[in-house]
């Protein structure tokens, strides 16, 4: 079965910040991995390394020790330009709390920037944008800026910029933080489409335990480790999580 095939073998990451006065260990051995057309939730306190892992996931920042293969292959190289930015263009839709987009540009034109950044001809922009705004449900409103638009519809215009390229790895760190429930429901309905339809394999970091019922998998963090790995289905998710979430919670405060 194809959804069997691993886009992403984490092995044994450790980050070390060392800072002047402290060294924090922000990721301690963590290893897992994601499968084509999965979606794991990740799940932690504030602090438990999250950002830290999507990070290195997506080369923005390099581990310390430990190893990613993509698609079971290693590259020595790949937190170093300019294999870094190749990867991440080749691979990884980033998807952040705060959208992230460039306040500038109309929504069609921060949609088509990825492709710009790869040289795509004109045509071919003009046509994927159309493509992704009318997935997105935001043609009508393809020459409005992102400040004249709702919460919801500035993820929305941030989920169609990361997948225009069709990478296959999409990684969003608190992607409904900032939205009210509906609104949430709506983002994670289109990423559970994505997974479905497109076969994206997702990691979306979390602290919404209804958020992360919407996940094939859950991996719990806590001080840098992975502390549970929990399969969705098996019992009630909701009450699995919400349990699981207040044992790390009440963890963290020791
Ligand atoms: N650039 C950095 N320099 C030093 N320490 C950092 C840096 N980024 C994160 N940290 C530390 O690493 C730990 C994990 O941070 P982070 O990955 O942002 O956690 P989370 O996303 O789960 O809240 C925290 O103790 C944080 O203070
Ligand atoms: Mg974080």
């Amino acid at each position: 079965m194809d959804t069997e095939k691993i886009v992403l073998d984490v092995e044994k990451l450790t980050k070390k910040y060392i800072g002047e006065a402290c060294e924090v260990e922000a990721l301690k051995n963590v290893s897992f991995k994601l499968h084509k057309g999965e979606m794991i939730a990740v799940m932690g306190t504030s602090g438990s390394g999250k950002s830290t892992l999507l990070n290195i996931l997506g080369a923005l920042d390099e581990p310390t020790s430990g190893s990613i293969r993509l698609n079971g292959q290693y590259n020595k190289d790949l937190f170093r330009e300019p294999s870094a930015s190749l990867y991440r263009q080749e691979n990884i839709g980033f998807v952040f709390q705060s959208f992230n987009l460039l306040k500038d540009l109309s929504v069609e034109e921060n949609m088509g920037l990825p492709l710009i950044l790869k040289n795509v001809d004109k045509e071919t922009i003009k046509l994927k944008v159309k493509d992704m705004l009318e997935l997105m449900g935001l043609t009508s409103w393809n020459k409005h800026r992102p400040i004249q638009l709702s919460g919801g519809q500035q993820q929305r215009v941030a989920i169609g910029r990361a997948i225009i390229t069709a990478p296959p790895i999409v990684l969003a760190d608190e992607p409904t933080g900032n939205l009210d429930f509906n609104t949430s429901t709506e983002i994670l309905r289109i990423l559970v489409n994505m997974k479905e339809q497109f076969k994206h394999s997702i990691l979306l970091v979390t602290h919404d335990p209804t958020v992360a019922t919407y996940a094939d998998r859950v991996l719990f963090f806590h001080d840098g480790q992975i502390v549970d790995d929990y399969v969705c289905g098996k019992q009630n998710d909701l009450d699995y999580i919400l349990q699981a979430f207040k044992n790390i919670t009440e963890r963290s405060k020791k």
